[in-house]
């Protein structure tokens, strides 16, 4: 499969105010993109925008919207439809991960997190596929996880959304291929970014090594210039997925257990 031109071309990346989101903007950027960044730090994301017009002289808008809210792909869709922007190129980046006892999770934050990581990401496919297919050309980046390949113990919800996020993707993958239009899965291993922050996912990173932004990214591009379904970030990570295809899978998710098993209580 050829190199994807970049240059001129529009890209919508969600998740674009930190981590992986924001060092695919900023790499789109530099390959000539224009780029639309959403999150809901509309600061982070103007002062980005800012950044990469200044340094690429490429358009850069910022349209913060909280993704978890039912309707926000629509707005978003429909706000950029109001600039009269076209859509290229979808990075269906952001997301967020719990971490812990099942039942001492919090049910809506468990329920945003399925909004955000599965709901709002088919609902853009949705919005902004169909005119790539039309016009034969365009790629949707879907970015899941090593979480996607085994069950997560602790994390039950977070794997289980990434799970969906790779079985869609390569469903579409599957659908569209050879009408013009590339889909990836994207799937990071622990990565250096913001992800771990919040309390409750601190302890999966423990002991990694951990990955950057960029590196992700980089593969990300890879995968897209080899026509991939998927790509899987690094090659540790890569033998690491193949576990679940060849032991049971009652065995597979008693390993992640106790891999993943925190160290409190
Ligand atoms: N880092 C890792 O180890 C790792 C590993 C595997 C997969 N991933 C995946 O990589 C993707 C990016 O994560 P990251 O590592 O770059 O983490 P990050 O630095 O925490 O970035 C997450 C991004 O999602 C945005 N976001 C969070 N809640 C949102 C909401 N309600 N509406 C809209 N945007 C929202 C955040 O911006 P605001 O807070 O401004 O809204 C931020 O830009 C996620 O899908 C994650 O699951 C990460």
């Amino acid at each position: 499969m050829n190199s994807y031109h970049y240059q001129g071309k529009l890209a919508v990346v969600t998740g674009a105010s930190s981590g992986i989101g924001e060092s695919y903007a900023k790499e789109l950027a530099a390959r000539g993109c224009h780029v639309v960044l959403t999150a809901r730090s509309q600061n982070k994301l103007e002062a980005l925008a800012g950044e990469i017009k200044r340094k690429h002289g490429v358009q850069a808008y910022a349209l913060p919207s909280d993704l978890c809210k039912a309707g926000a792909p629509r707005q978003l869709a429909e706000s950029m439809n109001e600039l009269g922007l076209t859509v290229d190129i979808l990075i269906n980046n952001a997301g967020f991960g719990t971490y812990g006892r099942f039942e001492d999770m919090d049910p809506e934050r468990e329920q945003e997190e399925i909004m955000l990581n599965t709901a709002a990401l088919v609902d853009l496919t949705h919005h902004f596929l169909p005119g790539m297919l039309g016009r034969k050309d365009g790629i949707v980046v879907n970015v899941a996880s090593m979480a996607a390949f085994v069950p997560c113990a602790y994390s039950a919800v977070y794997g289980a959304t990434k799970a969906f996020v790779l079985s869609f993707s390569e469903a579409l993958w599957a659908e569209t291929r050879g009408r013009g239009v590339r889909i990836l899965t994207l799937c990071p291993g622990a990565t250096d970014t913001g992800f771990f922050d919040a309390d409750e996912s601190r302890d999966m990173a423990a002991g990694s090594a951990l990955s950057t932004p960029e590196n992700v990214v980089q593969a990300g591009f890879r995968g897209i210039d080899k026509g991939s379904s998927y790509i899987i970030d690094g090659r540790n990570n890569y033998m690491s997925a193949q576990m679940g295809r060849f032991l049971p899978r009652r065995r597979v998710a008693l390993i992640m257990e106790r891999i993943s098993r925190p160290k409190t209580r």
